[in-house]
């Protein structure tokens, strides 16, 4: 009876401890899964390339844990995507101290998405500039490295342009503002930080609260001096906004920047897309060659977007207008710098400003309606609320390079 007991007693313990070694094997190897994720995604290049460069960037970049993450969008909800495309899925979040992020998550991985990654890490690291969208930290222990960005409420320029919001108008205005913030930020990246964009278009561009542009998507991008010697073998991009010369000859220059930041323009002035279109008729199917071909013909007035038309002044129109088309030459050399590009867009605006000044003053007898729109360019904060992030509308159909909504996805 009593040796019964203690058989019965010893097997339990038994149970408890086989069930413990259970437990501890099974954290073991999700450490190891871990850690093999880690070395797999680059983790260790990337706190190698993180060390060698300035110190002080290994602090900005948080690395975060895969749990917290996978709380923060509850388990990748298909409620949280923001906006999907070709490279990965984004998912809005919020981090247990309650601040919303926008975590990005490849969807397949291999070799170059997995170096890609970690190209933009090494990059967005580098840079602090109030036009480029913040990353705040990356997970690297998940199969799919994990990359974490401040999130930004107001959608992308793209969606501005082409489905007219009426409680935020793009007025010619925001137009210039949002042309001179971006500008500067890619001035910024080529002079300061020798970074290409590579990819600069409308769905690239993010507007915050206060609707200023933030610059997002560095997967493609890399460090000039990184980059200088070798010639790219494959043409990344997208399709309406890749320079022609960079297609030709498989060399991306910063004048590739300023060409495709040019068709930027050129949309902000017409209000079209930039993709080919059969509406067009076919030589000029694409929106930079149908805006130059208008500028030739001397038919600017015709191509114009509406709210452009409707209170943009004749002068500055006509000043970015040229300034667009210099920056789609098809020769590089004959683009302006995007630095000379951020200039020219500053003195316009600046010119704006004066009149606004000038029309202080001159409000009772002057043309109302002009002040009243230059007034709205300068206000920044608009207190119209719109509706959660929505997909901007699908830009292209074409081939495997998609335009790419928030953070590279659509
Ligand atoms: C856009 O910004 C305005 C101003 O801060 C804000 O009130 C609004 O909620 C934002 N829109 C969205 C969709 O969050
Ligand atoms: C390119 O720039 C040169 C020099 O400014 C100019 O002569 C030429 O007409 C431009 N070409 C195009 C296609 O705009």
């Amino acid at each position: 009876m009593y040796s019964c007991t203690g058989g019965s007693l010893g097997l339990i313990f038994l149970a408890i401890v086989a069930w413990w070694l259970v437990q501890v094997i099974k954290k073991r190897k999700n450490k190891k899964r871990k850690e093999k994720f880690l070395k797999q995604n680059g983790g260790l290049v990337l706190e190698q390339q993180l060390s060698s460069g300035d110190q002080a960037n290994v602090e900005k970049i948080k690395l975060f844990n895969s749990r917290e993450l996978e709380k923060a969008t509850d388990h990748f909800s298909i409620d949280r995507i923001l906006g999907q495309g070709g490279q990965g899925n984004v998912y809005k979040g919020m981090l247990m101290d309650g601040q919303i992020v926008a975590v990005k998550k490849s969807k397949i991985v291999n070799g170059g998405e997995v170096r890609q990654f970690i190209n933009e890490i090494v990059i967005l690291s580098q840079i602090n500039h109030r036009n480029v969208v913040k990353l705040l930290g990356c997970c690297l222990e998940t199969e799919i490295p994990l990359l974490v960005y401040e999130f930004l409420p107001n959608g992308t320029l793209s969606q501005y342009i082409h489905d007219q919001d009426e409680e935020f108008p793009l007025t010619w205005g925001t137009r210039l503002r949002v042309s001179t913030e971006v500008a500067g930020a890619l001035s910024y990246l080529h002079s300061t930080a020798s970074i290409y964009h590579r990819d600069i278009k409308s769905t690239n561009i993010l507007l915050d609260a206060k609707y200023r542009a933030k610059i997002a998507d560095f997967g493609i991008s890399r460090s000039i001096s990184t980059d200088q010697t070798h010639l790219t073998t494959q043409v990344h991009g997208t399709f309406g906004y890749l320079d022609p010369e960079y297609f030709q000859s498989s060399q991306f220059t910063e004048k590739s920047d300023v060409y495709s930041f040019g068709v930027v323009l050129a949309e902000l002035l017409t209000g079209q897309k930039p993709v080919i279109s059969m509406m067009r008729s076919q030589e000029s199917r694409s929106l930079a060659t149908h805006f130059l071909l208008s500028m030739e013909q001397n038919r600017l007035f015709y191509i114009l977007d509406a709210q452009v038309k409707k209170d943009g002044s004749k002068e500055e129109i006509i000043a970015v207008a040229n300034l667009a088309q210099r920056c789609l030459n098809l020769s590089g050399r004959k683009r302006p710098t995007m630095k000379e590009v951020a200039a020219e867009l500053e003195g316009v605006r600046l010119a704006v400003k004066d009149a606004d000044h000038v029309q202080q003053n001159l409000v009772e007898e002057e043309d109302v309606e002009t002040h009243e729109i230059t007034i709205e360019a300068y206000c920044d904060v608009v207190s119209t609320s719109h509706g959660p992030f929505t997909d901007g509308g699908t830009a292209s159909s074409s081939s495997d390079v998609q335009p790419l909504m928030f953070y590279n996805t659509q």
